[in-house]
């Protein structure tokens, strides 16, 4: 079970048509997270295995997504003005009126668990396990952004402007939770927002657009448009009435982006190369489960995998670790979302170019203890990989490979560890497995990431509790973390109030 489904109230799914939550709580500063569903409970399996059902060619969103391509010059200008056009009533409403509109997303969300779940499964291959965290991340940000544009606005004497539009450029592995935070944001702070979904998930991100204008999100002012990305695409990147870029993607992307248009504000949240060390003074069990579920959930495609995992001296030398990693490993259900009990779902393309090589090519010195293997004839199942030996500096130890591969590293001391953990451009999810307070606090003081796990799992941040970002290469222009108290200020424009004599 994941945190949330641990540490939170349960919640029925009732068995109604569509079977959305119950309503949310609206009530300005009581801002909670959102359960996941309940998987215990056989109304909830019955709910579940509907979705499944349905997902054997579904083609959801994709009617929606028909009527969202915009490929020409003069397309990508209309939508700029009627965006323009929309904004100035909308940044004219008091936030307390914007955040009521959040509230409203929160809620028609709920309602739409069920198409959300299946959208995500049908078009990018993600299986229930993984897509229902992500329907609850969603909803918590519509919440928690509503909250805080209502605080913000109640600090004295802070006079903040927002910018006029903001250009949203999601990726496709989390492709309703990080769009949906990323056009929110904005948007409360009373700016116009453009969003062009990744070409891998269109239908994500026209459902996107379906739900926010049901929830009154007035039309123009929040546009999903599908731009080729050729000249079209960059003449909307390079458009000098877009104020400001939140794109989440590679590191290089961002960059070419930032090199188009310098003046530009971007706040990009990039690439990473995650690893937890275990020292001898690890739980093991905990350690080889926690490192399995890091590296291989959604099939090792996020940002926030684990990639690496670094073993300290005495963990190194037995084969203890090593065995039960393998074990916890090859005990994974790898599957495709139609099969309820999935655990490591496809990737999402035939794996080519690094990813065929990090599944397929070891490095010098370097040996599989599970060999991945390609489990049916569509190339997008595997089972995950696990490889020994992965030297400082090689290959594997400085590549992100985005898929469901892991390289075990072995260190004689915590501060060897520390350096090869370090020692990657990037710097976004860091964990450590360690029950000794002192290797503990040395550890948070010279770890280089923006997010730092200790004794648990380094991905699936929740808003509000592990508010999400990184450091170095992981990042470009984002000053504060995505669902934390300073994102929204990040957004805007600070102004002064008149002095007068
Ligand atoms: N927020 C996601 C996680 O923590 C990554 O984007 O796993």
């Amino acid at each position: 079970p994941t945190q949330r489904t641990q540490d939170r109230a349960a919640e029925a799914r009732g068995d109604l048509p569509e079977l959305g939550s119950p309503a949310l709580p609206a009530v300005p500063g009581s801002f909670r997270n959102t359960p996941d569903t309940d998987m215990s409970t056989t109304a909830n399996q019955a709910w579940a295995e509907r979705i499944t059902h349905r997902l054997r060619g579904s083609r959801i969103g994709e009617a929606e997504a028909e009527q969202m391509r915009v490929s020409t010059r003069e397309g990508v200008e209309s939508a700029i003005e009627r965006a323009l056009a929309a904004q100035s009533e909308w940044a004219g409403r008091t936030p307390t009126a914007r955040a009521e509109v959040l509230r409203r997303v929160a809620q028609v969300y709920a309602a739409h668990r069920a198409e959300l779940l299946e959208v995500m499964a049908s078009e990018t291959g993600k299986t229930l396990e993984q897509g229902d965290p992500e329907v609850s991340e969603a909803i918590d940000f519509a919440l928690y952004y509503a909250e805080q544009a209502e605080r913000l606005a109640q600090i004295p004497d802070v006079q903040l402007t927002p910018r006029s539009l903001t250009l949203v450029t999601p990726p496709w592995n989390f492709p309703i939770a990080i769009p949906t935070g990323g056009v929110l944001a904005p948007l409360v702070t009373g700016s116009a927002v453009i969003m062009k979904p990744a070409p891998q998930a269109r239908r994500c991100g026209a459902m996107i657009g379906a739900l926010l204008a049901e929830a009154g999100v007035p039309e123009g002012l929040m546009q999903v448009i599908d731009v080729p990305e050729d000249e079209v695409g960059r003449a909307l990147i390079t458009d000098p009435r877009v104020d400001q870029l939140i794109l989440t993607g590679a590191y290089d992307t961002a960059a070419l982006f930032a090199s188009w248009r310098p003046d530009l504000r971007i706040k990009a949240e990039t690439s990473g190369k995650n690893a937890i060390i275990v020292t001898p003074h690890a739980d093991l069990d905990l350690a080889a489960k926690d490192v399995a579920a890091s590296a291989f959930g959604h099939a090792g495609q996020k940002c926030s995998a684990a990639s690496l995992v670094i073993t300290v001296g005495s963990v190194s030398r037995s084969r203890r670790f090593a065995s039960q990693l393998a074990d916890a490993v090859l005990s994974l259900h790898v599957g495709w979302p139609e099969d309820p009990t999935a655990q490591v779902g496809p990737v999402i393309e035939e794996p080519s170019g690094k990813l065929r090589d990090g599944l397929t090519r070891l490095g010098e010195g370097e040996a599989w203890l599970a060999r991945p293997q390609q489990l049916d004839g569509t190339g997008r199942l595997w089972s995950p990989g696990v490889r020994e030996g992965v030297a400082e500096g090689s290959e594997f130890h400085r590549t992100e490979y985005f898929g469901p591969i892991l390289g075990i590293m072995q260190a004689d001391t915590l501060e060897d560890a520390l350096r090869m953990q370090n020692g990657t451009d990037f710097g976004l999810t860091a964990g450590l497995h360690s029950l000794d307070p002192a290797e503990i606090a040395w550890w948070i003081q010279h770890v280089e990431a923006g997010n730092l796990y200790v004794n648990r799992g380094i991905t699936g941040a929740i808003v509000e509790r592990q508010a999400f970002g990184g450091w170095k290469r992981s990042a470009i222009g984002q000053t504060a973390k995505a669902g934390g108290p300073n994102y929204l200020v990040h957004l805007m424009d600070p102004s002064d109030t008149p002095h007068l004599a």
